[in-house]
C-alpha cells in the first residue's frame, strides 16, 4: 500500500549553505521554499523525479529540527512513503507493532494528509505517510 518514496528529509544547518552544496555538487536544482512557522522550520524542496528531497533548516531554537540537529548533527530526518489511504497504512503499522507518533492522519502542505511513526519502529529513521490523493472529506 506504500507506492513509492514521496520525499526524503534532510536536517541542515544552514539552508542557504544546503542549496548551495545540493546543486552544484549533485547537479539538483531547487523549485522552491517554504516557511512553516508552525514547525519553526524552512523548507528547500529538490524535486528529482517522482520524488524530491526537503532540506529542513530550523528558524527558531525550539524547533524540532534544532533538537535532532543538536543530536544527532546533519543527517537524514525522515523518509517519507506515499499510499492511496494513510488512514490505513497507519492502522496496520500500528497493528504490527509499531508505535505511532499520530494516532490520526493530520493536514499536512499543499492538502496532503500525513502520519508519522516513530523512529524506533523502523530501525532508527523517522518514517513518514503521506497521502496526495484521493483524500475525501476534510
Ligand atoms: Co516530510
Amino acid at each position: 500500500m506504500l507506492s513509492r518514496i514521496d520525499h526524503v528529509g534532510i536536517a541542515v544547518r544552514d539552508l542557504e549553505r544546503a542549496i548551495e552544496i545540493y546543486e552544484t555538487r549533485l547537479g539538483l536544482k531547487v523549485s522552491g521554499r517554504e516557511r512553516l512557522e508552525s514547525d519553526g522550520i524552512e523548507v528547500a524542496i529538490v524535486p528529482i523525479g517522482d520524488s524530491r528531497i526537503e532540506l529542513l533548516a530550523p528558524t527558531r531554537s525550539d524547533s524540532k529540527v534544532s533538537k535532532f540537529l543538536s543530536e544527532r548533527g546533519e543527517a537524514v530526518h525522515h523518509v517519507a512513503y506515499a499510499t492511496d489511504d494513510v488512514s490505513l497504512v497507519l492502522q496496520r503499522a500500528g497493528e504490527a507493532g509499531a508505535q505511532l507518533l499520530d494516532e490520526t492522519p493530520r493536514p499536512g502542505a499543499h492538502g496532503t494528509r500525513i502520519a508519522f511513526i516513530h523512529p524506533k519502529s523502523a530501525c532508527g529513521v523517522l518514517t513518514e505517510f503521506v497521502q496526495t490523493d484521493g483524500i475525501t472529506g476534510a
